[in-house]
């Protein structure tokens, strides 16, 4: 998320400010960005379920999943071209966040957030008006890139302007949205495939120029970030910019802390050739495993593939994008769960929890599906009750998702990195997570075709491996300062031993952890 993971938080220290009407204008428009993200999450699974566009665009996959009824049903979905559609996103969201770093650095955070939200106008508009699948892809592609510059953007442009203590809670609220652009878009689908003249496809593909609009007039309407003015020498402006944006006229702590950090930043040298250090490695484990461990919850395959996959266990056209609309309920409101529990249950609880959780859900399912399917994918009658077992224990699944590794997946790399690699390490982290998230969405169709009902237990067996991680790797970091994290790990039973006394280097560790992101 992408670039989720760019609000640092932990209480640090505290600065005044207030909830002015720019603080809440950014809010909008960072929502803005999770829910683009989530809208093309979930938006590809539901087309592709869709007979007319299938039709169109692949008529070998509509031919399997229609003429022949004894095919073996797990394979009727199971198409290279169809997959690319979905995963080429990612890869493009992959590339494209390597350069807006860059720009975003140099630039600052408006001009990345107007590439990002032309960008995905294009992308909505040619898939909208698609007749070829070229168009489709390169739209998708054109989305992908508007994603990498959003969600690098985007957070950092909220950490820099929201009042610090509202920092933490804007962290999982970035993850909120994409769960809410997620559900829009099943919504959609259920209503918009029922179109008469099957074009409904063409309303859900283009709907996302909406969100795109209101990025692209919110980062025109914005103020560049102070912190990104400062970094470009540009102090009186930055300085009448923080007035302006927290609506208070002593804003000089604030500012001198901002003028410190972007100095301090500038001295880290190497933050690349930084991480290769010994002491670096728990951080390293972090910005690789967590990412990595989050797409192989499996997640995707229910968030992509729901309406495919749960057409391929026997439901109806209808019903398959009723249930995503369901799943996508649950996602949203499970995430609210973890706004509120996270402080206080703290992370080490809801990771333990949520993979116990899925571990158990996907062991049901996988059993559900192996009953019914066998190895040749012939069904038979499917009976009702075995249609709710499987929806429920997915929505099951997906809740303890959506609060576990679905936002602490983002939030703890955030907050465990310190300042001399954080942006080097929270590029690895969006980066590990683009890669899988794409290998996930290519493969899926391919493995359930292969793997069949094991394809659950196969995501299972990670399930364990990465509970396992978070039970003896893992070091709880609820209300842990960000500038103590260091305290964290020297006392750690494991990684104690790679931490040297250099370390503390207590005064490149910053109070204020957010500006180190401008990095990023
Ligand atoms: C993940 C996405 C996933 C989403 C589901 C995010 O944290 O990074 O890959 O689709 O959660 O809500």
């Amino acid at each position: 998320m992408p670039a989720v993971g760019g609000i640092p938080t932990g209480p640090g220290k505290e600065y005044p400010g207030n909830l002015t009407p720019y603080v809440l204008v950014t809010c909008v428009v960072a929502a803005m960005g999770g829910l683009i993200f989530g809208y093309d999450i979930g938006i590809s699974g539901g087309v592709t379920s869709m007979d007319p566009f299938l039709r169109k665009f692949f008529p070998k996959v509509y031919r399997s999943k229609h003429d022949d009824t004894s095919t073996n049903q797990y394979c009727q979905y199971n198409s290279e071209t169809l997959t690319m559609f979905t995963s080429s996103l990612y890869l493009a969201a992959l590339l494209s966040s390597l350069v807006a770093s860059t720009v975003t650095r140099k630039l600052g955070r408006k001009p990345s957030m107007l590439l990002g939200g032309l960008l995905f106008f294009a992308g909505a508009l040619l898939n909208g008006f698609a007749q070829a699948v070229w168009m489709l892809i390169v739209g998708r592609i054109l989305l992908g890139f508007g994603i990498g510059f959003a969600n690098q953007s985007v957070p950092l442009y909220l950490s820099e302007t929201a009042p610090y203590k509202y920092r933490g809670a804007l962290n999982i609220g970035f993850q909120l949205s994409i769960t809410v652009g997620i559900l829009v878009a099943n919504v959609l689908n259920y209503f918009f495939a029922k179109i008469d003249g099957g074009w409904g496809w063409r309303l859900s593909l283009g709907g996302a120029i909406v969100p795109a609009i209101i990025l692209t007039a919110g980062s025109l309407i914005l103020p560049d970030t102070p912190n990104s003015l400062i970094e470009r020498g540009k102090m009186e402006d930055a300085r009448e910019k923080l007035k302006r944006i927290r609506g208070l006229e002593n804003v000089d702590e604030e500012f001198n802390d901002l003028v410190m950090a972007s100095e301090l930043s500038k001295q880290v040298e190497h933050p690349w050739r930084n991480l290769l250090q010994r002491k670096y490695r728990p951080h390293v484990a972090v910005a690789t495993l967590i990412p990595f461990f989050q797409q192989f919850t499996g997640i995707n395959v229910i968030m992509f593939y729901a309406p495919v996959l749960f057409n391929t266990i026997g439901f109806g056209d209808d019903a398959s994008l009723m249930s995503s609309v369901i799943t996508g309920l649950v996602n949203v409101v499970a995430t609210l769960v973890s706004i509120y529990g996270v402080d206080k249950w703290g992370r080490r609880f809801l990771f333990l929890e949520g993979g116990a959780q899925m571990l158990i859900c996907q062991i049901i399912v996988a059993a559900c599906i192996g009953a019914k399917f066998g190895i040749d994918g012939q069904p038979g009658e499917l009976p009702k009750w075995y249609a709710i077992v499987v929806v429920l224990f997915i929505c099951i699944y997906v809740a303890a998702f959506a609060w576990s590794w679905g936002p602490l997946g983002w939030l703890v790399p955030s907050e465990v990195f310190p300042l001399e690699i954080r942006s080097a390490a929270q590029s690895i982290n969006v980066s590990v997570n683009m890669v899988f998230t794409f290998v996930v969405a290519q493969a899926f169709l391919n493995m359930l075709c292969h793997m069949k009902f094991g394809l659950f237990l196969f995501f299972a067996f990670f399930v364990v491996v990465m509970t396992i991680y978070i039970y003896y790797f893992l070091p709880e970091t609820k209300n842990i300062p960000i500038e103590e994290m260091n305290q964290v790990w020297r006392s750690h039973w494991f990684w104690a031993k790679f931490m040297t006394e250099e370390f503390s280097n207590g005064n490149v560790e910053m109070h204020k952890g957010g500006q180190a992101l401008k990095n990023v």
